[in-house]
């Protein structure tokens, strides 16, 4: 198993109250997009070019693991990505073990990638990723033909003997993941006919948006009860493409909330995602009375794109729809900071997924908002935020469990609070958000290293 981050040293931080926030900033790329562009892009034929490409820990474990798979990949001095793919099914044999470090989704969806190619490969992750379901995708890809050997609990490290030719299959998906939806569709193309997923909750959207970018056959159609199947037509020629990547919408929830719960603050966020499928959190703050406009609206690379412009605003509780939550599933941590800060109770329910995250997020916002003096109810699926309408007492060292969520939403909450909120590691935040504490200071945030 790998060691968590490189640094071996916890890099405590201190985020305090002072002035409000103002300025203009541009959040990293999405991840969820970055790491398909790149999967896509090895499994095309001919040269793929990524611009917006997210430079976190998580995509360049991906890059790293598809280049071990045989792919070409460069990064240019103009920080446009190159991809030279192998086509479908024309990846190789990997020499070492793809240690895909605290990505949930670049295990997933490379694990069903490695199923569709006629050889064994080794896959590990660091504590946070072994801990986490691989049953998951083990299940479908078994019913494809490829084959696995693992620990008890299909977790990681996990051996996948995957298979020259799959069978299509039909699958329901047993939880909204997005994740699980994707690596069948992965292991689909090398499948002759026709792969379907049934989706009774709508998850992102960015693997059929992508297929069909590189050339793929995808239908869409609805579910008489709900839902919809996704139908994938199997051995495509994939060709390379140009992609540009938004800014992620679930790094920019940082900056908005900030901007929300610091008193007098104006905060414009450029170019960020908003894919409905993704948008959740914004719907709700705007519930809770956050004042959030959508400005310049505009198509990048197949996905809706705007400039976000926050003033901030008295927020009020709200009860959060379970029904949205695979629109906002990454977003509840940053929730909770704005939950926190609101005249009321904040109620999430149908949450149980957060338990299975790179942290147990109902207890680890759970744990952090009562060292904060924030009177919280847990349940196995739920949490309930008290709000008390002004500033809540902070003051707590907040465990962040290797997730890199947690970590920036409490530093964010600790914008807000009487006294300052400390967590104990910031090194995970660059798996997602590199350069996030950068971004903060220039709009005036206060946060500093544990002296
Ligand atoms: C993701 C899907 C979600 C999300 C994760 C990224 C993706 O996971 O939490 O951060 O890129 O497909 P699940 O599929 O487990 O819900």
């Amino acid at each position: 198993m790998s060691a968590a981050p490189a640094d071996p040293h916890p890099r405590p931080l201190v985020a305090s109250r002072g002035g409000a926030l103002h300025g203009n900033v541009a959040v990293p790329g999405d991840k969820s997009i970055s790491h398909r562009a790149l999967i896509f892009g090895a499994l095309a034929v001919g040269e793929t070019t990524i611009t917006g490409l997210l430079e976190g820990q998580d995509v360049l474990d991906t890059a790293r693991a598809l280049a071990a798979l045989g792919a070409h990949i460069e990064r240019g001095a103009d920080a446009v990505w190159r991809v030279v793919g192998r086509g479908v099914g024309g990846l190789s044999e990997p020499a070492g073990i793809l240690d895909l470090g605290n990505s949930g989704t670049g295990a997933r969806l490379l694990l069903g990638v490695a199923a569709a190619h006629p050889f064994v490969s080794l896959f590990t992750g660091d504590a946070s990723l072994c801990r986490r379901p691989m049953g998951r995708v083990i299940e479908p890809l078994q019913r494809m033909g490829a084959e696995f050997t693992g620990r008890t609990g299909g977790r990681l490290p996990l051996a996948v003997a995957g298979a020259g030719r799959l069978l299509p299959i039909e699958y329901r998906l047993p939880v909204a993941s997005a994740q699980v939806k994707s690596a069948i569709l992965l292991a689909g193309l090398n499948a002759p006919g026709r792969t379907i997923v049934l989706e009774t909750e709508p998850t992102r959207d960015h693997t059929e948006n992508l297929l069909r970018h590189f050339g793929a056959k995808v239908s869409i159609e609805p579910l008489p009860q709900g839902g919809h199947a996704i139908a994938l037509t199997g051995e495509p020629e994939l060709a390379g493409r140009p992609v540009a990547v938004p800014g992620d919408p679930s790094s920019a929830a940082f900056a908005v909330v900030a901007a929300s719960i610091v008193p007098g603050s104006a905060v414009r966020i450029g170019a960020v995602g908003i894919n409905p499928r993704r948008a959740g959190l914004f719907e709700t703050l705007r519930e809770m009375g956050a004042d959030i406009t959508f400005e310049n609206e505009r198509r990048s690379g197949g996905e809706p794109v705007a400039d976000l412009r926050v003033r901030a605003a008295a927020l009020r509780g709200v009860k959060v729809p379970p029904e949205r939550a695979p629109s906002m599933i990454d977003e509840y941590p940053i929730l909770a900071a704005a939950a926190a800060c609101a005249d009321g109770p904040t109620i999430m329910s149908g949450i149980g997924e957060l338990r299975l995250k790179e942290s147990d997020r109902i207890r680890t916002m759970a744990h952090g908002l009562a060292h904060c003096g924030v009177a919280v109810e847990e349940t196995p699926t739920s949490l309930t935020i008290h709000g008390r309408g002004k500033s809540p007492p902070g003051g707590g060292l907040i465990a962040t469990d290797l997730d890199h969520r947690i970590a920036m939403s409490f530093l964010v909450l600790g914008l807000a609070t009487e006294r300052p909120v400390t967590i104990d590691d910031a090194r995970m935040i660059d798996t997602s958000f590199p350069g996030f504490v950068a971004l903060m200071q220039g709009l005036g945030a206060a946060i500093a290293p544990r002296t």
